[in-house]
């Protein structure tokens, strides 16, 4: 790596320091770092290459659309290696990367998800039904249990019995080892054992991976039919030449869509109803829609809730494999990694007039930008569950608001719950605490999604 190529300024504090800053609070961070040095500036963090925050527009979309070889964000994902597997297309680059995820897209198109509506509504109104009514609440632990639930339905096609139950245990145990800050990837972990920290998170991974291999084995000696699930489309999935996805890539895949798809949308839905209990004109207004089957404003309030709370702050930094011009900055090869900086993006009143309302309206007069919208990312890279994630946050809050009243809880501090930073997502730091009242006046079932 040249260390003397000339980046961006930005903070002058050791590594240490500004991690520890970025994990403390990473939107006092970065908001710091912006009114000081601008739309972009240089962050360096313990581990890996030092980051340039991009927040013009402009350069988001030179990034986005950089070609693989000369920006590698597989570099960004090589810290999930551990938790995704090394087949993870989190985690390749070039070629192998698009090979992977051209296999996987067809399983995540629109159409396709329509037919997980079904699966996705029967799971969300169990839970909601329920959940606890006319107490205080933290809703997020909730909605992580649902999220999981609804991935591992929708990726494994399982009926509930001792199967979809053993997988469960597995996963619950296993993304709560892989979420505790000690066993965040850094290189440096050794296995001293099924007592130490890693040992245990090792042994938890081993029995996590072989369960999902005996799903795969087992669909695979079995024709189990197609039941619209993801597993069924990567089993089916064949590159150009006819060759079909190996049984360890399939694995790694899995792995990483239950990763990637439950903690992500459980902290959103978790911000949704942190946002709306604060804003009674928004809560009011979105009732209303779903009452009367307007899907137009429901959409907008999670468009808005993904801008005001992306859980995910920047998209992957893309590492700077080849020389690269962005802006009228040219970075060398191997000199740092860019990343397009998705809070500051969303916050830019340039952008997003008066950026700290929670104002769903702005996305029913403009839809949102493909460079200036970002929580899904963006390019080559972008979420391939979004249109998954739309659907089943549309599906949760639709059955939320339909049969409960959400309402703050009285004994609450005053303000905003606090970003809490959890691995490489925030959440609202009380858990999202709220009241769900029993609604005197339940609506039928809208269309919903
Ligand atoms: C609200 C929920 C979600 C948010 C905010 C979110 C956000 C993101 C972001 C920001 C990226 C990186 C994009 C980039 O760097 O350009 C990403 C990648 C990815 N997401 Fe999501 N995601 C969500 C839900 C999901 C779900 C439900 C799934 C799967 C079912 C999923 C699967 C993936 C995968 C596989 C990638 C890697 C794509 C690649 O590298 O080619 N995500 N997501």
């Amino acid at each position: 790596m040249s260390s003397r190529a000339v980046l961006p300024p930005g903070p002058a504090a050791p590594p240490l320091v500004q991690t520890a800053r970025w994990v403390r609070d990473p939107v006092t961070f970065f908001e710091r770092c912006r009114n000081r040095y601008g739309r972009r500036f240089t962050v360096r963090f313990l581990f890996g290459p030092p980051i340039v925050s991009l927040s013009d527009p402009a350069e988001v979309k030179a990034i986005f659309g950089a070609p693989p070889d000369v920006l590698e964000p597989g570099f960004g994902g090589k810290i999930l290696e551990p938790v995704l597997g090394s087949r993870s297309v989190l985690v390749l680059d070039g070629d192998d990367h698009l090979r992977q995820r051209r296999l996987m897209l067809p399983a995540f198109h629109g159409e396709r998800m329509a037919t997980l509506t079904g699966v996705l509504e029967e799971v969300t109104e169990r839970a909601v039904a329920e959940w606890p009514r006319d107490r205080p609440i933290e809703l997020h632990p909730r909605l992580q249990a649902l999220t999981l639930e609804v991935i591992l339905r929708a990726v494994f096609g399982l009926e509930p019995g001792p199967r979809l139950d053993a997988l469960r245990t597995v996963f619950t145990a296993y993304l709560e080892e892989a979420s505790k800050p000690h066993n965040m990837p850094t290189g440096l972990q050794r296995d001293l054992g099924r007592l130490s920290p890693w040992g245990r998170f090792l042994r938890v991974r081993e029995q996590a991976l072989g369960l999902v291999s005996a799903e795969i084995a087992r669909r695979r000696t079995a024709d189990q039919g197609d039941h619209g699930d993801v597993l069924a489309m990567l089993l089916g999935a064949t590159e150009e030449d006819g060759t079909p996805m190996r049984d360890l890539d399939i694995r790694d895949e899995l792995v990483t869509l239950l990763v990637a798809g439950h903690e992500t949308t459980a902290s959103q839905l978790a911000w949704t109803c942190e946002r709306l209990v604060r804003t009674p004109d928004v809560l009011a207004r979105a009732q209303a829609a779903v009452d009367a089957g307007d899907d137009a404003y429901l959409t907008a309030t999670i468009q808005e809730a993904l801008r005001c709370r992306p859980v995910l702050m920047f998209a992957q930094p893309r590492f700077v494999a080849r020389p690269i011009t962005v802006g009228d900055v040219a970075y060398p090869a191997g000199s740092c990694a860019l990343t397009a900086n998705v809070h500051l993006v969303h916050h830019d009143p340039d952008i997003y007039p008066d950026p700290y309302a929670f104002r769903p309206e702005r996305f029913l007069e403009q839809a949102p930008g493909t460079f200036t919208w970002l929580p899904f990312g963006g390019g080559r890279r972008r979420c391939l569950g979004q249109a998954f994630a739309m659907l089943e946050m549309r599906v949760v809050l639709a059955a939320l608001l339909r049969t409960t009243d959400l309402a703050r809880d009285p004994a609450a501090a005053p303000g905003d719950e606090a970003h809490l930073r959890r691995h490489i997502t925030v959440s609202p730091a009380e858990g999202a605490r709220l009241v769900l009242q029993s609604r005197r006046t339940t609506r039928p079932a809208a269309a919903a999604a």
